[in-house]
């Protein structure tokens, strides 16, 4: 055993204490522009919903390419809690079996902090015939129900009763149907998706979510032998199969994480190559960045975003893909901030999703709220100042901001950008820009 004498600081110095007053923060100090190349990690929206779909097959499933997020975490840990083995060993890959599963529950204090924990709705119905979800409340967005999910597993066959906060499903054999969406749901069409495939004969799902990650976890369910046809479009067809094998899939690339990498290039005057980077996934938002005066094309190994002096002020309405994204509203704001000109913002996905202006505004920026249409005046200079993150794409926002702000800024409570991103201050740091964290 070595003994090591500590030096006497060392040796005293208190343990910090980790409770929530020692949480991390980020300092930026402003004004650079971001240059250079950075690569995008594995997308946070398809990895979730491709580990849930792990619970349809018997064996082992291996995922590559999965970011290291606190989210995926929280999903490998919920499926763990189930009594699922999950190997996380080798960097980047999650190896998952399923068989052993000693229970069937997601429980209320998880849930509550991950609501894409009612992932596992479909798969433990459709593999189980049960399962105890807790209903996921709402969020800093918006009260995000779950009506939809719940419908379309009812339409499949499903016995679902609402106690004590929790979805209790029970469901003998899922019979395949016809299903239309009143809403425009992602996670809505993945729940009733990952139960089609193990119901008796054909399902079509209408008016289904066309985001890439829809695509992504279809592109996952066949690599397990599932018959899929049309995801990506509003009318998605299931032949039903009576068992399926375990996935090998590559989680696509982020797409969240690569369009605040190219408002973070637009809006520094930047040149930045994101690595992986696949434009069509940004849909309008790429429009939407050519139209203030950034120029985006794609290259073999990903796109390249060169932004102007200084970026012109454009409208945007949030919308389903291949609309705006309302994952992109936040960063495209912080961009807007010190455009030139002012841009008219509707938020028409969530009824909550300002909750970074507020905090903006500390930075010197001029925005106007008036119910989900937000008016943002261009400024010359945004000012750095002490701001606090209240959601994962709001924190992202104020990050942008501090980039381009005069003087030092610093981003409190920021574990809720890890959520979603993986180390974006070293991703930054690495394209120039001057940012650290530290623990508060
Ligand atoms: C997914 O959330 C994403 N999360 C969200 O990303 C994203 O913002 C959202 O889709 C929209 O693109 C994951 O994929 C894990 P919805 P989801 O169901 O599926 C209403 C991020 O930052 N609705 O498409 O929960 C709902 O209230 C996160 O990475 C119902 O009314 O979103 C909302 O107004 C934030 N009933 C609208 O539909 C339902 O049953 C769209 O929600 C379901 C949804």
């Amino acid at each position: 055993m070595i003994t090591r004498t500590l030096p006497e600081s060392i040796a005293y110095s208190k343990p910090k204490p980790r409770g929530p007053e020692a949480m991390d923060a980020l300092k930026i100090k402003g004004g650079k522009a971001l240059k250079g190349s950075v690569r995008v990690g594995g997308a946070k929206n398809a990895a979730l919903p491709i580990i849930a779909a792990t619970l349809l097959a018997e064996g082992e499933n291996t995922i590559t390419n999965m970011p290291a997020l606190a989210d995926v975490d929280t999903m490998a840990k919920l499926l763990a809690m189930m009594g699922a083995e999950v190997d996380k060993r080798e960097k980047g890959v999650l190896r998952i079996a399923t068989d052993k599963l000693k229970d069937f529950e997601a429980p209320y204090d998880l849930v509550r902090t991950m609501r894409a924990s009612v992932l596992v709705l479909g798969p433990l119905l459709a593999r189980y015939g049960q399962c105890r979800v807790s209903l996921p409340g709402g969020c800093a967005i918006g009260a995000r129900p779950i009506d939809q999910h719940l419908k379309g597993l009812t339409a499949l066959g499903a016995d679902i009763t609402l106690v004590h906060g929790y979805v209790e499903a029970k469901a003998s054999r899922l019979k395949g149907t016809t299903f239309i969406f009143d809403v425009n749901t992602v996670t809505g069409t993945e729940n009733v998706l990952m139960a089609a495939v193990l119901a008796r004969g054909e399902t079509v799902l209408r008016n289904a979510a066309l985001e890439p990650e829809v695509v992504d976890l279809a592109n996952a369910l066949r690599s397990m032998g599932a018959e899929i046809e049309g995801d990506g479009t509003t009318d998605i067809r299931v032949v039903g199969r009576e068992g399926l094998s375990p996935m090998k899939h590559a989680v696509m690339p982020d797409r969240i994480e690569a369009g605040t990498f190219a408002a973070a290039a637009a809006m520094s005057g930047g040149d930045v190559l994101v690595e992986g980077g696949v434009l069509s996934h940004l849909g309008a938002v790429a429009d939407k960045l050519r139209d203030a005066g950034a120029k985006l094309t794609q290259e073999a190994g990903g796109y390249r975003v060169i932004g102007p002096k200084r970026l012109k002020a454009i409208d945007f309405t949030t919308a389903p893909y291949p609309g705006f994204a309302t994952d992109m509203q936040a960063q495209l704001m912080a961009a807007m901030a010190v455009a030139e000109g002012s841009s008219v913002v509707r938020e028409t996905v969530f009824e909550n999703r300002y909750m970074h202006v507020p905090e903006m505004t500390r930075l010197g920026a001029d925005i106007t709220i008036d119910g989900n249409v937000a008016v943002v005046r261009g400024v010359e200079k945004l000012m750095g100042a002490t701001v606090m993150a209240t959601d994962l794409r709001a924190s992202a926002s104020l990050v942008l901001s501090g980039l381009v702000a005069e003087g030092e800024t610093v981003v409190r409570r920021i574990y809720h950008l890890d959520r979603g991103y993986a180390a974006l201050e070293k991703k930054l740091a690495g394209l120039g820009a001057e940012i650290t964290r530290f623990s508060e």
